[in-house]
């Protein structure tokens, strides 16, 4: 079960401050339940775990299944949140070596998340003469990273397998009744899932979105599904017992007293795109209006020897929250040495995870002691059912932060603005006076 310590904040903001945001968490959560705060078209997130459509979960494994009988590479091919969540999970749960692991699994490469030819042009080196299969996800149906790299994709299976054979090799994620993709999937008959109208991307990873790669990769998703309706049921607490409310109530309460970038870090390099998912989730939820908390991450130790100096000594706008775990896997013993000519023998006979746990003991004494408070978020070990509560936690954490700090979680319209001017310097019909002005401008 996910816990959280939020004591590394006091020094900076008392207990009764963060306690005072009580009543404005209680308001937040119950909007959220109640489904009468902005943004409550897309709450379906919120009880996913319980009223997730069995049937197309079924049917999720059953493709699965048969990407792994017939294929030994998937790409999925998405962006944002139809992206982040589904790597950031087979990192987490598998490795962020997946692809050079021994495996009866298909390696997985994730296109469509970026414009790159030199990207582009080595996932089909890497697939090389290989049996595939394509999970194209976009829940609009239209965005152009995926677009075009489903193109590509489509091109490459279909001369493989001719288009009848590339028909069962496709997967298409999205919309149950429109856009682009959708209407491709129905012309060419692809088997299609849904992204659910009333969730965002950024909180789509437990639908079909994320579980259908997870699937793919060998995790095992029911595990996934009952640790995230564990938190849930637990979650739903409406008291500062609950772990969710003490995360949400410290982060506003140092982002008032003018802690504006948090740092999420974790011991654990197979943790980093998780940190990569959480920085879209909150950063999309929360940035706007003016306001937010800047969502940054670390990879520790790594980073201490990076980015720690600044930490520890720069601007003191920051403050951290660790994730850790219980009971981490893996099992290496620092062994003694006769010479002991580096000096180490006084933690022979020690494991890695007694030495990584002083690490991130001493750290977070040094970072608080040079003015960064930190929040500790402990889960009990690295597995899919605490993997589904750790994402539920910062779903729901997310959404009612957003809500205590006054903007709309779930809507994302500074996105468009990047898009208008690239598809006007493309010569997108009907985006010609743009492309006019921008012309000028450039
Ligand atoms: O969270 C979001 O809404 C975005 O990050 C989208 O997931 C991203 O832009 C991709 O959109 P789509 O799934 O429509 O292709």
């Amino acid at each position: 079960m996910i816990r959280t310590d939020i004591s590394n904040v006091f020094p900076f903001v008392s207990k009764e401050n963060v306690e005072a945001l009580s009543a404005e968490l209680k308001a937040a959560h119950e909007a959220l339940e109640a489904g009468t705060g902005a943004g409550s078209d897309f709450l379906g997130w919120l009880r996913l775990p319980e009223n997730y459509d069995r049937e197309e979960f079924a049917r999720i494994k059953k493709a699965a299944e048969k990407i792994k009988s017939d294929s030994q590479a998937l790409v999925v091919i998405g962006i944002g949140g139809s992206y982040l969540g589904a790597r950031a999970a087979i990192e987490f749960l598998k490795s962020p070596n997946y692809n050079l692991k021994k495996k009866n699994t298909p390696d997985i490469f994730f296109a469509g998340n970026n414009i790159s030819a030199a990207a582009t042009e080595e996932i089909v080196e890497l697939i090389g003469d290989r049996d595939f299969s394509i999970n194209v996800i976009s829940k609009s149906g239209t965005t152009t990273e995926p677009a075009i790299a489903f193109r590509i994709f489509k091109a490459l299976i279909e001369k493989k397998y001719g288009k009848e054979g590339a028909k069962g090799r496709i997967y298409a994620t999205t919309d149950a009744a429109k856009g682009a993709l959708k209407n491709l999937a129905t012309v060419e008959g692809y088997e299609t899932f849904v992204v659910p109208d009333n969730i965002g991307g950024r909180f789509s990873v437990l639908s079909a979105v994320g579980l259908l790669p997870m699937a793919a990769a060998g995790i095992d998703i029911d595990a996934v599904m009952q640790g995230a309706y564990s938190a849930m049921a637990e979650f739903s607490e409406k008291s500062f017992a609950n772990p969710v409310w003490q995360y949400a109530a410290a982060r506003n309460a140092l982002y008032r007293a003018g802690k504006t970038t948090e740092i999420l870090a974790c011991y654990e390099p197979a943790f980093r795109f998780m940190a990569e998912w959480w920085k879209q989730l909150y950063g999309e939820s929360e940035g706007k209006d003016g306001k937010g908390i800047f969502p940054a991450s670390c990879d520790f130790t790594a980073d201490l020897h990076s980015m720690g100096q600044y930490i520890q000594e720069g601007m003191r706008n920051i403050f951290e929250t660790v994730v850790k775990m219980e009971h981490p896997n893996g099992n290496v013993t620092i062994e003694a040495t006769e010479e002991n000519v580096d000096g180490l023998n006084y933690i022979a006979g020690r494991d890695l995870h007694y030495v990584n746990e002083q690490a991130r003991r001493g750290v977070a004494l040094a970072h608080v002691d040079g003015g960064v408070p930190n929040i500790l978020v402990t889960m009990d070990k690295l597995d899919e059912h605490n993997y589904g509560e750790l994402v539920y936690f910062f779903e729901l954490a997310c959404g009612i932060s957003g809500y205590t700090l006054g903007v709309n979680p779930f809507n994302q319209p500074g996105v468009e603005a990047y898009k208008k001017n690239m598809f006007a310097l493309l010569g997108k019909p009907g985006y010609e006076e743009l492309g006019a002005e921008l012309a000028k401008r450039l």
